[in-house]
């Protein structure tokens, strides 16, 4: 794991873009994804920017979300799917050579599963996954007690998430399910990028980059990536 200690969100977000943009500039024909929540909402915004500015071209790069609350379309306030179309795609001037959003309130909602496998498998291996961090360590949702050698699946999710995910839907939605990405395919990314800021993930962030790697915290079997960057500002990063 290389770890990034950066003085603040702006210079965590701006550095994690630019990492995005490089690895697109190396191989502009590859699978790139993206986390939802708070925490890569300006990473977002600044990659849109050197898209537009000419930095980067995404002409030939493929995108897919990492996530999603099941009972949720990809319209729907307070989706993964939402957050990617508005603050991602429709900022964006030219777009993606093509993009997967994941839609949880599929009925057939197995079959969503098998469509976010095909893609990944059509368009993959990721090139680059960006990575935010719950509280309990879970990637995308990627749960406590997730196995490492699974593609996409659907999972329950577990109390720590449901009580935080309060702060995005109050109480008028109460999802108990996720569908995501598995770690398989998380692991199998040419580059991993997991964010992270705010004082309140500085004891998760310091238990994924130094405690055991076990399924109990997802975010640990990171360590184990060949290619993994840990960009953190100083909040998040207090204990490293
Ligand atoms: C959510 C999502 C994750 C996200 C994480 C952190 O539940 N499933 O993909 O990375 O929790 O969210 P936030 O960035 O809002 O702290």
């Amino acid at each position: 794991m290389k770890v990034v200690v950066c003085k603040d969100y702006e210079e965590m977000s701006q550095k994690a873009a630019e990492s995005v943009a490089q690895s697109i500039k190396e191989n502009p024909g590859g699978l790139i994804s993206f986390p939802g929540g708070d925490t890569p909402l300006l990473m977002v915004h600044r990659f849109a920017e050197m898209v537009n500015g000419g930095a980067v071209d995404i002409s030939k790069t493929h995108y897919t979300s990492l996530d999603e609350w099941v009972g949720l379309a990809d319209t729907d306030e307070g989706s993964c799917g939402l957050f990617n179309r508005q603050q991602l795609f429709e900022r964006l001037e030219k777009p993606f050579a093509g993009t997967h959003l994941i839609n949880g309130a599929a009925t057939d909602i197995e079959k969503e599963r098998q469509e976010l496998d095909d893609y990944i498998a059509e368009y993959g291996p990721l090139d680059v996954s960006v990575l935010g961090i719950g509280l309990n360590g879970h990637l995308g949702f990627n749960e406590s007690g997730v196995d490492f050698d699974w593609n996409a699946h659907i999972i329950t999710l577990d109390e720590t998430t449901r009580r935080v995910m309060k702060k995005y839907f109050g109480e008028k939605f109460h999802p108990t399910q996720g569908i995501t990405q598995g770690i398989a395919q998380i692991m199998a990314a040419k580059k991993v990028i997991l964010i992270a800021n705010g004082a309140h993930k500085a004891d998760i962030i310091h238990r994924a980059v130094y405690g055991q790697i076990t399924p109990e915290v997802p975010a640990s079997v990171l360590q184990k990536h060949p290619n993994c960057y840990v960009i953190v500002d100083q909040e998040a990063g207090a204990k490293l």
